[in-house]
């Protein structure tokens, strides 16, 4: 998926609007954009959407933090919708994940799911101890299936003033976030998904840091907007020049197996460009 789009989970009207957005998954959210006297409408609203739209819409739900004490109810009031994936705010490293695997599978069999056919998304850069433990994903649960990161609250943690400079750039504390989502990812072979960009009327920043990320091995973006879908999309989906580029280096190993290094009009391929083809290949695989 190249977009999620978030939805707070307690608003009818922005619910229905998201479904025709145009986004690959939608991230309907208990967390941050829902007021604590609201979290219990949320979670209803959450699972009768679920129960509506699951299967034909891809659908994420963001539960709270593991140290929220709302994880729980969370989960008991979603599960029952089969959403494909939950995203775990704050999460802290791989132990993180196996903390929810746990808790995913005791509701998987209340409910009578398949053991583990709920994935985890991790938002892993989101508390200053996070950033420490990036690299401890690899291996956690067979459920991860992407991580993310966001530069809010880290923000708050490290008592910041501002996470952009004046161009609307990222400051360093904050790349380095990112650049360690996007290895944390790569470590645990899943899919690396670039943060929100909160400035929603300026579709052109937003069109240079989905750039960025793209540029840089991000595959996806997070949106919060309708009006972001079109933009991410449109970055983060492969061109006609970038399949067919992949096609030729498949195709010229393919011709040699035993090959370390191939040449295609004029220009030097090895192995490194071969994953990374097919790895382009793979995405758009329908
Ligand atoms: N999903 C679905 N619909 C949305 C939407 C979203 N994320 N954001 C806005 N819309 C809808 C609005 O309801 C509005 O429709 P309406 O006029 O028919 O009611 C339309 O799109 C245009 O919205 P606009 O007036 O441009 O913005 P807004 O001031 O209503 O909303 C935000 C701005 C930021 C409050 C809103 O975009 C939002 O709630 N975003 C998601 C926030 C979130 O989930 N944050 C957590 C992760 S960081
Ligand atoms: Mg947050």
């Amino acid at each position: 998926m190249r977009t999620l789009l978030f939805v707070p989970a307690d608003s009818e009207r922005k619910l229905a609007k998201a479904l025709e957005a145009g986004a690959d998954a939608l991230i309907l959210d208990l967390e941050d954009s829902v007021a604590a006297e609201r979290k219990a409408p949320a979670r209803a609203s959450a699972l009768e959407f679920l129960q509506a739209h699951a299967g034909k819409h891809r659908l994420v739900v963001r539960v709270n933090a593991l140290d929220s004490g709302l994880t729980d109810a969370d989960l008991d009031g979603v599960v029952a919708g089969r959403p494909e994936a939950i995203l775990l705010p704050k999460a802290e490293g791989g132990a993180a994940v196996i903390h929810l695997d746990a808790k995913l599978t005791a509701r998987e069999a209340i409910h009578g799911l398949p053991e583990g056919s709920i994935k985890i998304l991790a938002l892993a850069t989101e508390t200053a101890a996070a950033l420490f433990v990036a690299g401890t994903y690899r291996g956690s649960s067979p459920r991860l299936a992407g991580i993310t990161w966001g530069a809010e609250d880290l923000s708050a943690e490290l008592g910041a003033e501002t996470n952009r400079d004046a161009a609307g750039r990222f400051t360093s504390p904050y790349m380095l976030a990112r650049n360690l989502s996007l290895a944390a990812a790569a470590s645990a072979r899943v899919q690396a998904i670039d943060t929100v960009y909160a400035d929603f009327r300026n579709l052109e920043g937003l069109r240079a840091e989905a750039e960025e990320a793209r540029r840089d091995g991000f595959t996806a973006k997070m949106a919060i907007h309708p009006a972001q879908v079109p933009v991410i999309n449109d970055v983060f989906t492969p061109t006609p020049e970038m399949i067919a580029s992949a096609h030729a280096v498949v195709a010229a190993f393919a011709a040699d197996p035993s090959a370390g290094v191939v040449g295609i009009g004029g220009v030097m391929y090895d192995r490194p460009h071969l994953t990374r083809a097919e790895r382009l290949l793979a995405r758009i695989k329908p």
